[in-house]
């Protein structure tokens, strides 16, 4: 199996695997079904013995579902793991009905995280969103607290702008940046990556796949109760349209000998040294194609012709994670 790089996560930051282990899958996150228990936590433990430390998990995510499933993964191998929480979005039967990220939330919000985790101290605590009614200094102001009071380690943000990015690293230093980031969606690249970059902010990018757009396995129509129909990306003429764009990347898979979403991996990954790509797996059977992945290489004219086809815009329509 390919072996999986470390790196500092941000400038000086703590040493963790270059590919990360999304787990929010393994749990119902939009009211669905959840997957199943067992094989989620082989996957996780089967992670952590293939080197990929990076453990990615929210509060919300199955409310508390997650992480007490993580909990159980890393029940007597709490070093192996590093643990990365988001916090601050709240659900109500797979509703998303906004944020809440006054201190004194913040404080609940990571007891009852420590309890169903069974740790002591989170790894890396963030904000999933920021929440315009509560100013930056109080939430930022509120983790930097948990981290003098041993509660947390390091401070991550996640899906916020280049500007509200230099704000909270002015107040204490951010290590890590969570943000959507793939072929699909590139355009972060303008400001929000140049600014981590500058700041030296480690960047844990997620949806490399674009909610499986860059699979290669969709096909258009989707069937009605498909989740992905909610989003205009993945309606009428605008999935025709974008399968037609992921036809090159296919093509280009096929050229190398890999699979599309190891291609759409590996451009994330070939994007910096301080770039993860942080992956959602629910099985096992998806660790030895995602690490293999890490080690796939581009040549320049692979790269120009995946960055033309693929440049700022050329994917028509949306998903939840338009800015
Ligand atoms: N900060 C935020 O706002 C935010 C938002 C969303 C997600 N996240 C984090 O980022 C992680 C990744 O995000 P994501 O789930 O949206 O995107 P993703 O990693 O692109 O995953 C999307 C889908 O791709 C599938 N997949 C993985 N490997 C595959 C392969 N080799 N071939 C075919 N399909 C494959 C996964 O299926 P299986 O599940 O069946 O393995 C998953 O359903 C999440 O787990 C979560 O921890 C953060």
């Amino acid at each position: 199996m390919t072996t999986i790089q470390k790196i500092n996560l941000g400038k000086n930051g703590p040493l963790v695997s270059k590919l990360g282990l999304g787990c929010m899958r393994m749990s119902s996150i939009w009211g669905g079904s959840t997957p199943d228990e067992t094989e989620s936590i082989a996957t996780i433990q089967m992670a952590l013995d293939s080197g990929i430390n990076f453990l990615n998990t929210g509060d919300f995510y199955g409310a508390g579902h997650n992480e007490m499933l993580v909990g159980k993964a890393i029940k007597g191998r709490r070093d192996d793991a590093f643990i990365s929480v988001k916090f601050g979005a709240i659900f109500y039967n797979g509703q998303w009905l906004g944020m809440d990220l006054r201190p004194i939330a913040i404080k609940n919000f990571i007891n009852y995280s420590l309890t169903r985790l069974g740790i002591e101290t989170i790894d890396l605590y963030q904000p999933s969103r920021m929440d315009n009614s509560v100013p930056v200094e109080d939430i930022i102001g509120t983790v930097a607290d948990l981290i003098k009071e041993g509660k947390v380690r390091y401070l991550g943000v996640s899906e916020i702008t280049a500007d509200q990015l230099r704000k909270a690293n002015s107040i204490h230093p951010v290590t890590a940046l969570e943000i959507g980031y793939s072929l699909a969606d590139r355009q972060i690249e303008s400001d929000l990556l140049p600014t981590a970059k500058e700041l030296g902010i480690g960047v844990v990018a997620f949806a490399n796949t674009a909610e499986g757009l860059l699979t290669g396995e969709l096909k258009a129509p989707l069937p009605a109760n498909d989740y992905h129909t909610h989003f205009s990306r993945f309606q009428g003429e605008n999935l025709i349209r974008n399968l037609e764009k992921v036809d090159v990347l296919k093509q280009l898979a096929q050229e190398k000998g890999y699979t599309p979403t190891q291609l759409a991996i590996a451009w994330v990954n070939a994007q910096g040294d301080h770039i993860m790509p942080l992956v959602s797996m629910s099985r096992r059977s998806r660790l030895p194609e995602n690490m293999q992945a890490m080690a796939i290489e581009f040549t320049a004219d692979e790269m120009n012709t995946l960055t033309t086809h693929f440049a700022p815009g050329a994917i028509l329509g949306g998903t939840y994670l338009q800015r």
